[in-house]
């Protein structure tokens, strides 16, 4: 029995990996934590769904609708299983992801690697294989599975059992890692899962810090260096979009999700999309930033260049394009005038759009100035003329 055990262990462990192939550009959808953390219900996950699909959402490519905390109830049945908050959840989570495919959608829920969730709910630890089978019985596209009371755990070791026991259960399921980038895991989780969490939360502000979470220019800050490892179906996480939410101008919003484009960042939209304005609705299915986003070449952008009151990020796009973008840290709102024959990896001319003014601006030949709000960026595409 011992032997059978060990050459059957030993053919999990080596032969197991990822679901190939699942995120060849960084998975977009929408996550209920940034807007309604504990309070969510069937209800709510129903009308958002509809919601995704009436506002064009879905279509511009905002598929995967993820349950984050709080979905469970406080106990597993008397078989160890993890059960979905019957009040909160009456129909359960089969009938959910039925609900969710048949309009399109992906269905995406959370749990943790620890022994309990960030919010106190049953963790995975330990009921890993069984877990997983339940995630795919329900029809689960994607896992986001994060790193509270993780105890002595080591990260890469535990997040790769739920990688195995996902394979195992035999349903192709995006496995978000959520570890907030406490190892590192850009240097040890490509073949572990689809994309990692790279800090701690994010919060619906500019640069506010708190002890677990920071606006999303303290987040973007911390992505210098990171770009390198990134790429299709392995990609750092910056955390969900607060685009959108109180606590940002349009602006801040307007700026936030163009950076989140250059960094091919996963875009989870985190807020009431029941109920969103018409200008977030414009934002968060603008095709063009969305374009850079998803761009086919799958490279990160990197910040080019700090000067007082503004950054410059750079992103190199398939077909020889590139995208540009020039964010005004400063207080006030200031004249940017932008020298193309700055940016010496350019090579020959190229025609200039700017997405956000959607108009062609011209040529590299010419420079192009504008006022930019505190805040606010510009967005460019450039592209080569043959
Ligand atoms: C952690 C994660 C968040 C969210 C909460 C839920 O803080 O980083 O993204 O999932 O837990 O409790």
């Amino acid at each position: 029995m011992k032997k059978i055990c060990f050459w059957l262990c030993f053919a999990v462990s080596a032969f197991a990996q990822k679901f190939d192939g699942l995120a060849p550009t960084p998975p977009m959808g929408w996550n209920t934590w940034n807007t309604f953390a504990g309070n969510i219900n069937e209800s709510l996950v129903k009308e958002t769904a509809e919601a995704l699909v009436a506002s064009g959402m879905r279509d511009a490519g905002y598929k995967y609708v993820v349950l984050d905390d709080a979905w469970l109830s406080k106990e597993r049945d008397a078989n160890g299983n993890v059960v979905a908050d019957p009040v909160k959840f009456p129909s359960g989570m089969s009938a959910l992801g039925d609900f969710l495919h048949a309009r399109g959608l992906k269905f995406g829920i959370y749990n943790c690697a620890g022994a309990q969730t960030c919010a106190g709910y049953p963790g995975g630890r330990g009921h890993e294989f069984q877990d997983a089978r339940t995630y795919a019985s329900w029809g689960v596209d994607y896992l986001k599975y994060d790193w509270c009371n993780h105890g002595t755990a080591d990260a890469r070791e535990t997040y790769k059992i739920m990688r195995d026991a996902i394979r195992s259960a035999g349903r192709p399921i995006i496995f978000s890692l959520c570890e907030w980038g406490d190892s590192k895991p850009w240097t040890w989780a490509a073949d572990v899962g689809h994309l990692w969490r790279t800090t701690g939360d994010i919060m619906a502000c500019y640069d506010c810090r708190q002890q677990w979470s920071s606006g999303w220019k303290v987040i973007l800050d911390a992505q210098v260096g990171l770009e390198k490892y990134a790429g299709p179906d392995h990609w750092n996480d910056p955390d969900m979009l607060e685009v959108g939410n109180k606590g940002l101008t349009p602006a801040e919003s307007r700026a936030h999700f163009s950076l989140w484009c250059m960094l091919a960042a996963p875009l989870m939209a985190g807020n009431d999309v029941r109920h969103m304005v018409a200008e977030t609705r414009a934002l968060l299915t603008d095709a063009e930033a969305i374009a850079i986003d998803q761009d086919p070449l799958g490279k990160q952008g990197s910040r080019f260049r700090t000067e007082t009151g503004r950054e410059i990020w750079i992103k190199e796009l398939s077909a020889g394009d590139w995208a540009m973008c020039v964010l005004n840290t400063g207080l006030s709102s200031a004249e940017f005038v932008v020298e193309w024959n700055d940016f010496s990896f350019l090579k020959g001319k190229y025609t200039v759009r700017d997405v956000w003014a959607k108009k062609a601006i011209g040529t590299t030949s010419e420079k192009y100035s504008s006022r930019v709000d505190s805040h606010d960026v510009m967005l460019f595409r450039l592209t080569p003329i043959k």
